[in-house]
């Protein structure tokens, strides 16, 4: 399968078809036991460790199925964490304006632990807006939330898409937002089926 730059695709399939696995090797969290990825044109099983980390932070955002946010740190120190890893010295200001973009304002000094899930979720969102990433890969980014919210991301993710030509891959059960990309692939036990 090949992604162009600042094209929408959604992955769609049943619960353990390998949505969560594909978009995983794709970012280079994971590797594949077969086949290359080429991710901004650099061949990912060439790259050792650092280098894929390097290439992430520099390129990439990653919205967890999980929220994996940092458990001793606040929401705004959280959403701030990529941006400071770039050296950005904006990096609190940005970080600020996303959590009110994700109406988390009056939430900045809560830890994980004392937001809702989909609080964490928006916590999660913002951090992978913050860096303005090439690619952005979405694991149902609005699965944990209610419809007013839920479409408050949504708008976001294809804002990003559309007026900063970031690329976005995204899982998700919902068909209104599959539609809403401009390609959809479905996966059935492991294998791509219908694109
Ligand atoms: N770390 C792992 N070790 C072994 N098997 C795994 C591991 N992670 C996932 N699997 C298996 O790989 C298959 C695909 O899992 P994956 O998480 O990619 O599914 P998914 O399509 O994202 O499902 P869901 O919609 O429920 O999130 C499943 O059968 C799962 O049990
Ligand atoms: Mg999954």
């Amino acid at each position: 399968m090949q992604v162009e730059q600042g094209e929408s695709l959604a992955i769609v399939g049943a619960s353990g078809s390998g949505k969560t696995t594909l978009l995983s090797i794709l970012a280079g969290l994971d590797s594949a036991s077969e086949g290359d990825v080429t991710l901004c044109q650099q061949n990912l099983s060439q790259l050792d460790e650092e280098q894929r980390a390097e290439l992430r932070r520099d390129n990439v955002g990653f919205i967890f199925q999980q929220f994996l946010l940092v458990p001793a740190l606040t929401a705004l120190e959280n959403v701030m964490l990529p941006a400071e890893l770039k050296g950005d010295r904006q990096a609190k200001h940005l970080a600020e304006q996303w959590l009110a973009k994700v109406g988390l304002a009056e939430r900045h000094h809560h830890y994980p632990n004392q937001l809702s899930g989909g609080e964490q979720q928006r916590v999660a969102i913002a951090r992978a807006f913050i860096s303005q990433p090439k690619v952005l890969f979405a694991d149902e980014p609005s699965a944990n939330l209610d419809s007013d919210n839920g479409q408050i991301i949504e708008d976001l993710l294809f804002e990003l898409n559309q007026q900063s030509g970031t690329t976005l891959v995204l899982v998700t059960h919902e068909q209104k937002l599959a539609q809403r990309c401009a390609r959809q692939i479905r996966l059935q036990a492991g294998m791509i089926v219908d694109s």
